[in-house]
């Protein structure tokens, strides 16, 4: 059985429909991502899943019941946790304030000593650097934040929007295996939007390939890495 599995979902904002009858699911444990160009409506796919959109039609199923049309604090209390695009840290608040901030629903509060210690096992420099005020990171640390707040929530499914956004190539490399070893080590299930399609495919078990706000690709990574249209469109060879 998926644990997430999303049924012909359209939506948009207002008079404007971006998202055109989207269906896919993740299965419990699998890390699948998301590629597609800017503006395909990846991150609206995001926030219709997190209730920040409300659907104009479909479903979203969560471990069996349907969550698309519960506001978005009832769907983190489930632990469907969303990374937003572009990191949105408090920056006039330390590193560890902002960590504390993912904490917030019940089931986080119980095990935030525990999930602070998996943060700071994942990075090393957001401990060290617990007092520093966020707004003076560099972009990485910036992103290890924004990734350590979602853990904090203690997720099932963590929903990452473009985590490795404007980073150097080795620190994108970091990134995605910090992500690998969130999937092995507690067995969270991941959604990974990109646009750096070769990192996202090494890392991921399954893909699907988002154009216009609809579902034009789907398969195992490794399938979708080989296929002459992927080669074309997102690694311009
Ligand atoms: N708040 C908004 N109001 C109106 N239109 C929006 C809003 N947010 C996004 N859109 C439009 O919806 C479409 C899809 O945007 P979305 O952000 O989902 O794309 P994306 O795939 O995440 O792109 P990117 O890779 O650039 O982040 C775009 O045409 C965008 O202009
Ligand atoms: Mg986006």
């Amino acid at each position: 059985m998926s644990l997430l599995n999303i049924e012909n979902i359209s939506a948009g904002y207002g008079e404007i429909q971006v998202l055109f009858g989207i269906s896919l699911h993740v299965k419990e444990g699998e890390i699948v991502s998301i590629i597609g160009a800017n503006g395909a409506g990846k991150s609206t796919l995001l926030k219709t899943v997190s209730g920040l959109i409300k659907p104009s039609s479909g479903r979203v199923e969560f471990a069996g019941k349907p969550i698309h049309e519960l506001p978005p604090d009832e769907i983190v209390e489930q632990a469907l946790i969303h990374v937003p695009e572009g990191r949105r840290l408090f920056s006039q608040m330390t590193v560890y304030e902002n960590l504390e901030m993912g904490a917030y629903s019940k089931h986080a509060e119980v095990g935030f000593a525990k999930n602070l210690g998996d943060v700071h096992a994942l990075f090393p420099r957001l401990k060290e650097r617990e007092k520093q005020l966020a707004g003076t990171l560099s972009g990485g640390e910036q992103q290890m934040v924004a990734i350590g707040r979602g853990i904090m929530a203690q997720p099932r499914i963590l929903m990452l929007d473009e985590p490795s956004l404007g980073l150097a190539p080795v620190l994108k490399k970091d990134i995605f295996a910090a992500i690998k070893k969130i999937a092995e080590t507690y067995g969270t299930t991941i959604v990974l939007v990109e646009q750096d399609v070769v990192n996202s495919l090494a890392i991921s078990d399954r893909a699907y390939v988002m154009e216009q706000g609809q579902i034009v690709m789907e398969g195992n990574s490794e399938q979708l890495m080989a296929d002459p249209h992927i080669k074309t469109a997102f690694l311009g060879l």
